[in-house]
């Protein structure tokens, strides 16, 4: 390796230049940046503690200037609705970029990297021949734009507008404050960088910027609007611009962009050029350096370049889309705001402190247990508890049915019965999820005719024989539990006729098929399921009088509430999917007339199921499909359920397709959840890999969903609330009697391995 070219003089490109000169003293290592060494854009750059320890490890006298520079804190304080919330161990400092510049620019040169400044580079035939060209050249990269048949960029330009403003108030905490103008929400985030600067980051939507005319307003009066806005924060002081280089309006939108690949011969995407993460999450800079490190890791190991540049992008790739996607939860959050406004401020802040689904519950707790005190006491208030407890232990009223706790045991289908009746098995199944502690069992979903089953061995709810055999399991769970149970009716549609859960999945039974139906005749695997019958007027009156008798028999069972499942492609959410359904008739098109045949049926199942008992409808939130069911649609959707009589929302997502393509992690439904949630003003589940207390905690004290459904964890463990109720301490739990030895000894061992390993459990 003798010639190494950084186009860039940013964090990326500078800090690689200096470790591949570490790396590789004998290269000839350059830099072309085109503004001057103390030229820059914005202001202050924030690192977390844990970041900087890795920079020590790979250039120490950096580290050690960059720590000499540093503003450290502590606090994360959030103004909104008149009040401040406080809460403390965040554990950050800031720098001023153009320090941090600096310090790069000096320790470069000691080291003899070669640094052009005032010279911009379009082509990187421009620099002459090079060993490794290192694109550094931030988010609006030329070098990535001039390749992008090859990168592939994903160029999302985001629903804000932002403007990056320097202050010399000093802010005492990391400052996030909000306030409402007569066009919508604006934001700020601010920080101290320095000795007398800080920086203040003033954010709104796009239409609200509109419609103050910001558009057309000058820096000059931006800023004097934002001082308006936020003169309160301020001291006093004046809001300053150092965006003399833009060209346009000082008001940025931020620009997520994600590569399908990162190098090219022997070009290098870095930084920003190659991902950018949102400054809600505060990690730009710590991602450029991150990977500066890993490229020249790999780059002096490897035998040849190519092998040294697939190792850097598929190791910096998965940490770069971890951090994206934390940073859009964030952004997210921040493009609608005025969906949280509606929270109390203590709620509202925590929910802004737990919005990238990184920081939960117990790790707010360890920064600063008496903040965490202090929700945990506002929500037991409001729930009309003296004590606090964990946020998952809160009672919840819906309807008539009074819930013990926020963790339901979701439906899982056993694929057990014989004739659609539940048997010993089902007894067993659900008996013992109801005294393993959850508040909510909801039963698999319960076909209401032999046709409407996905498989020969689907329960049932269309005679006496399957009423009282339900009815047995109903009181076993009444007389044995403070749990409540729902009947889940669903009706499998073109996803009909299969064989069981374990055997083929989906795929037709190899005889004794029955005919399917949906809204329109489209197999569900194209070339292997049947062709379902597009439904017919008569076909539509006669499964709606069969949901109707499945609510009827259950009210008569004792069940305590009724859930519709219309998710997951079976036949009412064929009818909402714009992908299932391609229907010419007032049934199909625009989501008014997809959501005719559903609401039907729901309005047809309320009038069934008694006025008191609460009613939940389960509905795929997301096909993960393109051209299926939009935000739009779904918040139609569930504004057309509550004004039906719909108590609950259950939110999954997909399954309407076979060649979906989720995106999945950590309670990755939660945010359909969450949209419904606090778009409509209706109580809602949320589900899918919520696997941990902490999860149910940190999404109930949010706000993001009032109940929190699992499934799979709840296989492997019926008692899964009762084991969350002693690993937290939480000595109120209910168990039952005969277990109640069981109880105690669990939480003996429990506490004496903390003591043994505090932290640990
Ligand atoms: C409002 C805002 C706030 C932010 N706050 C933070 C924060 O608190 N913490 C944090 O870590 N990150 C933050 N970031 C992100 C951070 O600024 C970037 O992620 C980081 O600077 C990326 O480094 P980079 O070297 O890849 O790109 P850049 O810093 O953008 O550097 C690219 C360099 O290339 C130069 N260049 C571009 N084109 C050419 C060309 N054709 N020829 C020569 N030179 C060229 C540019 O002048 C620039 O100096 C923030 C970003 C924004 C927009
Ligand atoms: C074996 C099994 C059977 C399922 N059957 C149903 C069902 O009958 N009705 C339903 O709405 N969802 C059903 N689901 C989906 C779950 O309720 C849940 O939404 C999904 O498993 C995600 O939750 P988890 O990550 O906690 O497992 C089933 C899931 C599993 C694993």
């Amino acid at each position: 390796m003798k010639r190494i070219v950084c186009l860039g003089g940013g964090p990326a490109g500078l800090y690689s230049a200096i470790l591949f000169k570490k790396a590789l003293p004998h290269a000839k290592v350059e830099v072309y940046e085109r503004n001057r060494p103390d030229d820059t854009f914005g202001w202050g750059v924030v690192f977390s503690d844990k970041t900087m320890a890795g920079f020590r490890a790979v250039d120490a006298p950096t580290h050690d200037a960059i720590v000499e520079s540093f503003h450290h804190w502590d606090d994360v304080d959030v103004h909104f609705g008149g009040r401040t919330i406080k809460s403390g161990g965040h554990g950050f400092c800031g720098i001023e970029r153009k320090r941090l510049l600096n310090i790069f620019q000096e320790r470069a040169a000691a080291l003899g990297v070669e640094q052009s400044f005032c010279r911009e580079v379009d082509a990187s035939a421009e620099v002459g021949k090079a060993d490794l060209i290192v694109a550094a050249d931030g988010v609006n990269s030329v070098q990535r734009a001039r390749d992008a048949a090859v990168f592939k960029p994903h160029i999302d330009v985001r629903k804000c507008r932002f403007i990056w403003l320097g202050t010399h108030q000093k802010f005492p905490a990391f400052t996030f404050a909000f306030e409402r103008t007569e066009h919508g929400w604006f934001q700020i985030h601010a920080y101290q960088f320095s000795k007398d600067l800080s920086t203040v980051i003033v954010e709104t939507r796009e239409e609200t910027w509109k419609a103050h005319g910001l558009d057309k307003f000058s820096t000059e009066e931006s800023i004097a609007f934002c001082e308006r806005l936020f003169g309160a924060y301020l001291g006093g002081h004046g809001l300053m611009s150092n965006a003399r280089h833009l060209r346009g309006s000082a008001w940025l939108n931020f620009n997520r962009v994600l590569c399908e690949r990162w190098h090219h011969g022997n070009r290098v995407l870095i930084g920003d050029a190659a991902h950018t993460a949102h400054f809600g999450i505060g990690s730009g800079t710590k991602l450029a350096m991150e990977d500066a490190m890993c490229l020249v890791a790999h780059v002096a190991q490897a035998r040849d370049i190519g092998t040294a540049l697939d190792a850097y992008h598929a190791e910096r790739n998965l940490e770069a889309l971890k951090l994206q996607s934390a940073a859009r939860n964030r952004m997210e959050w921040f493009e609608n705001v005025a969906r949280y406004t509606h929270l109390d401020p203590e709620q509202f802040a925590y929910s802004l402190l737990t919005a990238s689904q990184r920081i939960g519950h117990e790790n707010l707790r360890l920064r600063d247990p008496e903040y965490v005190a202090r929700l945990e006491t506002g929500l037991a208030r409001r729930c009309g508890l003296e004590e606090r407890r964990p946020p998952m232990f809160l009672p919840l009223r819906l309807g008539s049915m009074d819930l013990a706790n926020r963790i339901v045991v979701s439906p899982m289908a056993q694929y057990s019965a014989h004739e659609g009746v539940p048997g010993d098995w089902h007894l067993m199944h659900y008996g013992a999820r109801a005294v393993g502690g959850a508040g909510l069992i909801v039963t698999e979903m319960t076909c209401p005719a032999p046709d409407a089953r996905i498989s020969p061995g689907c329960t049932g709810m269309w005679n006496e024989a399957q009423r009282e055999a339900w009815r047995r399991i109903v009181e076993f769970v009444h007389q044995h539990s403070p749990a409540k149970i729902a009947l889940q009716i669903g009706h499998a549609g073109r996803k009909g006729s299969t064989q069981l859960g374990w055997q083929a999945i989906d795929h037709p039974l190899p005889e004794g098929n029955w005919e399917l139906v949906a809204p329109s005749a489209i197999p569900y695997l194209p070339n292997v399921s049947q062709t379902p019958r597009a439904m017919t007027a008569q076909d539509r009156a006669r499964v709606t009088a069969e949901f109707v008798r499945a609510a009827q028999l259950g009210a008569e069972a004792g069940f305590d509430m009724l859930e519709l499942h219309m998710a997951h492609g079976y036949l009412l959410a064929s009818f909402l999917s714009p992908l299932t359904n391609l229907r010419d008739d007032a049934y199909g098109g625009a989501i008014g007339n997809r959501l005719r045949y559903p609401l039907e049926v729901l309005h047809a199942v309320r009038a069934a199921w008694p006025l008191m008992r609460p009613l939940s409808v389960r509905i795929s939130a997301q096909d993960w499909a393109s051209g299926g069911i939009s935000e739009a649609d779904v918040l139609a959707a569930a504004r057309a359920f509550k004004e039906a009589g719909v108590n609950l929302i259950s939110v999954s997502t997909g399954q309407t397709v076979p060649d979906q393509q989720p995106v999945y992690g950590r309670m990755w439904q939660t945010p359909y959840a969450d949209l419904i949630r606090n778009s409509v003003a209706i109580p809602t589940i949320a589900v899918g890999n919520i696997f941990e207390a902490d999860h149910i905690n940190t999404i109930v004290g949010a706000g993001r969903a009032d109940l929190c459904a699992i499934a799979r964890p709840h296989l492997a463990d019926p008692a899964w609330t009762l084991h969350a109720a002693a690993s937290q301490r939480y000595g109120s739990q209910w168990w039952p009697d005969p277990y109640l030895t069981g109880k105690s000894q669990l939480e003996r061992n429990l506490e004496r391995a903390a003591q043994a390993a505090p932290g640990a459990v």
